[in-house]
Formats: C-alpha cells, sequence, structure tokens
C-alpha cells in the first residue's frame, strides 16, 4: 500500500538489469579495473540505511536517531585503519567521501587555499583528471580550475614516472601538495623520493591509492602510507567494495623545529570540516555499510590469495603480450594492470578497443607517452582485477591474449581498407568477410568466458 513496497526491481524495465540479477552470466571478457563487490557488500549498499539522514559525525550529528548509524561508520573507521595496518594513534580516517573523485577534492579544500598549487601525473601520462588536468586550451578539471595545477610527465623513452623532471618542477614551481597516485601506470611510485621532494619544499603529500588499495591492504606492494601526510582511495577497484571514497589524514607531530618544538599534524579538523560542512551533505550511510562489510573482507586470508592471483594473472599477460612481439609502456608490470603500445604495430587504441568490444572484449583505450589525441591514442590499458574475481587464472589470461591477437589482427586488416576511425567503425559492420570474422571470434570468446562465475550473484 502506499505504492511503496509492492513492486520488484523486475517491474522497472531497466536495460538488462533485471535479466541479470536473475541469470548472472556474463559471456564477455571485461578487463574492468572496477570490480565485482560482493553480495554481502551490496545488500548492505541496497539495505534500508538508505533512507537515514545523519549530518555530521558520530556522536555529533544535526539528526538525532542515529545511533545505529553511529555504530556503522565507527566500525568502517576502524576496520579501514586495520584494512590498512595503522596505528589508530598516528592515522585517521574519514569515509563519508562520496567516492574517489569527491575525496579527492576535499583533501584539496583541507589543506589549500583558493589558487594554491599543487603538481600531479598528467591525465595522458597515466594520472587521474583530479589531479590537475588541464589542455592547452581549457581548465578541465576543477582542481585546475580553482587551483593552479602543473604537471609531471613519464620519461618517454623509459615509460616511467620521470622523478627528475619533477624535482626540477617542483622547486621552480613551489607547490604545496603533491600528489603520488595514477590511474593508467603499471609499475611502483617511489614514494621515498616524492616524500624527500616535498619535505625540502614543505609541501604536503598526498598519495592517492584509489587503483591499487587492495593491493597495498595485501601488502603486495610497498604502502604509501610509510611516507604520505595523506591518502585517498577509492573502495570499489582492487580493494573490490561498494563505490565510495576514503581519506586518511596523519595525526601526531608533523616535524620539529629548530629550536627541538614539536609541530602537530593538524589535518584531522581540517578533513573533517572540509568533507562536512564544506563540501557534502548527509553522508551515504548505506556505501558506508558496504564498505564496512568490504573491509572486513579485505582482511580475511582469502583476499591476500585474491590479490596474489590478480598480479600473477597480470604478470602472465604481460609475458604472453611480449612473447606475441607486442610493445608494453614500461616493458611490463609489477601491479595489476597492463599498458599495450599498439602503435609499433601500426594500431591505435581507439581502433583496437572498437575490433574488441565487437567480440565480446571489453577493453580501455589509453594514451602512451608521446600521443597527441586523446580519441586515438596509441594504447590499451588492461585490468586484472575483475577477472580474476571471476576465477580467471594464469592460462586464462594467455587465452584471452590470444583472442586480443586475433582481434588486433582483424583491426589492422581493416585499417588498411579504410581511411578515417568512422570509415574503420562502419567497414566493422558491412563488411561480409570482417563481419563473418568478428562473429566466429565472439562466438569462441563468448563459449570461453561465460562458464566463469560472475561473483555478487548466487545462482551462477
Ligand atoms: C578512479 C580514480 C579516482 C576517482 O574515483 P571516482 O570514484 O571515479 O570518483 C581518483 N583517483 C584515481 C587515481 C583513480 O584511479
Ligand atoms: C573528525 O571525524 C572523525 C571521524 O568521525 C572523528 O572521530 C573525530 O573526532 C573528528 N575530529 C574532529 C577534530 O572533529
Amino acid at each position: 500500500k502506499g505504492g511503496v513496497s509492492h513492486y520488484h526491481l523486475a517491474d522497472f524495465n531497466l536495460p538488462s538489469l533485471s535479466p541479470l540479477s536473475t541469470r548472472a552470466i556474463d559471456p564477455r571478457v571485461r578487463f574492468l579495473l572496477c570490480n565485482f563487490c560482493s553480495r554481502a557488500a551490496l545488500e548492505a549498499q541496497g539495505s534500508c540505511l538508505n533512507n537515514k539522514y545523519s549530518e555530521g559525525y558520530p556522536g555529533r550529528r544535526y539528526y538525532g536517531g542515529a545511533e545505529v548509524v553511529d555504530q556503522i561508520e565507527l566500525l568502517c573507521q576502524k576496520r579501514a585503519l586495520e584494512s590498512f595496518h595503522l596505528d589508530p594513534d598516528k592515522w585517521g580516517v574519514n569515509v563519508q567521501p562520496y567516492s574517489g573523485s569527491p575525496a579527492n577534492f576535499a583533501v584539496y579544500t583541507a589543506v589549500l587555499n583558493p589558487h594554491d598549487r599543487i603538481m600531479g601525473l598528467d591525465l595522458p601520462d597515466g594520472g587521474h583528471l583530479t589531479h590537475g588536468y588541464m589542455s592547452d586550451v581549457k581548465r578541465i578539471s576543477a582542481t585546475s580550475i580553482y587551483f593552479e595545477s602543473m604537471p609531471y610527465k613519464l620519461n618517454t623513452a623509459t615509460g616511467l614516472i620521470d622523478y627528475d623532471q619533477m624535482e626540477l618542477t617542483a622547486r621552480l614551481f613551489r607547490p604545496k601538495l603533491i600528489i603520488a597516485g595514477t590511474s593508467a601506470y603499471a609499475r611502483l611510485i617511489d614514494y621515498a623520493r616524492i616524500k624527500k621532494l616535498c619535505t625540502e619544499i614543505k609541501a604536503y603529500m598526498l598519495a592517492d591509492m584509489a587503483h591499487i588499495s587492495g593491493l597495498v591492504a595485501a601488502k603486495a606492494i610497498p604502502s604509501p602510507f610509510e611516507y604520505a601526510d595523506l591518502v585517498t582511495s577509492t573502495t570499489h577497484k582492487s580493494l573490490r567494495g561498494a563505490r565510495a571514497g576514503l581519506i586518511f589524514y596523519r595525526k601526531g607531530v608533523r616535524s620539529v623545529d629548530k629550536k627541538g618544538k614539536e609541530i602537530m599534524y593538524d589535518l584531522e579538523d581540517k578533513v573533517n570540516f572540509s568533507v562536512f560542512p564544506s563540501l557534502q551533505g548527509g553522508p551515504h550511510n548505506h556505501a558506508i555499510a558496504g564498505v564496512a562489510v568490504a573491509l572486513k573482507q579485505a582482511q580475511a586470508p582469502m583476499f591476500k590469495e585474491y590479490i596474489a592471483q590478480v598480479i600473477k594473472n597480470s604478470k602472465s599477460m604481460a609475458e604472453a603480450l611480449l612473447s606475441k612481439g607486442y610493445t608494453l609502456v614500461s616493458g611490463g608490470t609489477d601491479n595489476h594492470l597492463v599498458l599495450v603500445d599498439l602503435r609499433p604495430k601500426g594500431m591505435d587504441g581507439a581502433r583496437a578497443e572498437r575490433v574488441l568490444e565487437l567480440v565480446s572484449i571489453t577493453a580501455n583505450k589509453n594514451t602512451c607517452p608521446g600521443d597527441k589525441s586523446a580519441l586515438t591514442p596509441g594504447g590499451l590499458r588492461l585490468g586484472a582485477p575483475a577477472l580474476t574475481s571471476r576465477q580467471f587464472k594464469e592460462a586464462d589470461f594467455v587465452q584471452v591474449v590470444e583472442f586480443m591477437d586475433e582481434g588486433f589482427k582483424i583491426a589492422l586488416d581493416v585499417k588498411k581498407k579504410t581511411a578515417k576511425l568512422q570509415d574503420f567503425k562502419n567497414f566493422l559492420l558491412k563488411d561480409p568477410e570482417t563481419v563473418a570474422r568478428i562473429a566466429n571470434l565472439r562466438h569462441r570468446v563468448e563459449a570461453f568466458a561465460r562458464p566463469f562465475p560472475m561473483p555478487g550473484f548466487h545462482d551462477h
């Protein structure tokens, strides 16, 4: 009665959502960088916690009746600190950011004044939009609109972060904050070196571990917490949780001055105030609950196994690509993803992405060092986390590389016969021989992918 409770999701005709929720089969090979959240975390996210407003922080809310959400938020904080092996005397965490981008903007709002300077890895080099992206003619990210951003870049010869250039630029530009974090980078970050630079120029160091937080939690790669003043993360990528953001901030002594006086961190107040009331309103309690579930899962031995498999799979994929003569940016991988540079093969990411899409392989076109165009960039970004959640193992990734290799060959043949990207796309759908080749490959990809389970759903 009242129109609230008599209907099910299946009654609302959301494209493919109803069939997926009852018949959870994914016939595609998807190199997603986000992940399959667990059923338990999805249930928390779809729970009645959606229905409660609770502006403020535990124990200090602007709304009554928040005892339960207080407990959930405190539990989520506790688990966040535990999951990253942090001492609560040295680190605090804010679990209210709605996602990774708002978490980053909250950090900037906390420690910077308008037009203060920041440095981050440039977007075409593997950074994130929120690290200050602007083009030659336009300030794109709000980070570059409200603050002054200067990028650092990859060394075009090695494909590694150019730390020498970062240091040189930072000494001239004098940023108040340097961001260490990436969205498309297959190597480890030298946090110690960035911290040394930050100390020298008296800048804050923010580590944005959005992509790699699952690997950090599992201690599979070095932790940014050893060096950073602030750490942000998403919770839905390698951490495999509900979609949200986290901000970790240091507490205690920041430095000792010349007279031996201790200077304390004052980040807790600043971050709290920035998230609420400066930027956000009521916390998404359902998301916080979903994150609390996922963080508990991230502490289990099974999660460590999962992350170890992610890295094995990523390396297996890298080796298979190299053995087929493909070029990888930076020459390989230390983490959960590989970046293929298709330019030496006479191919580009946009055409390759489209052909793979038609054969039921989802991948992401990506710029490579030296690329001019973001619309037809030279590379593809291939992440292992989501397929590993579907129980893909090393040999399965080798098989997927075989499929991709076939797809790239179709793309090359069609590229030779067409001019512009749009001609290429039209030809893929019209040329009978190409249509048949694509259908043949797609059938084999789908027959291969279909039996793998889709986590988050009971019935498959
Ligand atoms: C994904 C990502 C973000 C932003 O996360 P959203 O949840 O999409 O806002 C921020 N930083 C990095 C490095 C990311 O990879
Ligand atoms: C900041 O928020 C955290 C998280 O809710 C809380 O534990 C802490 O007491 C707050 N600190 C301040 C200084 O308001």
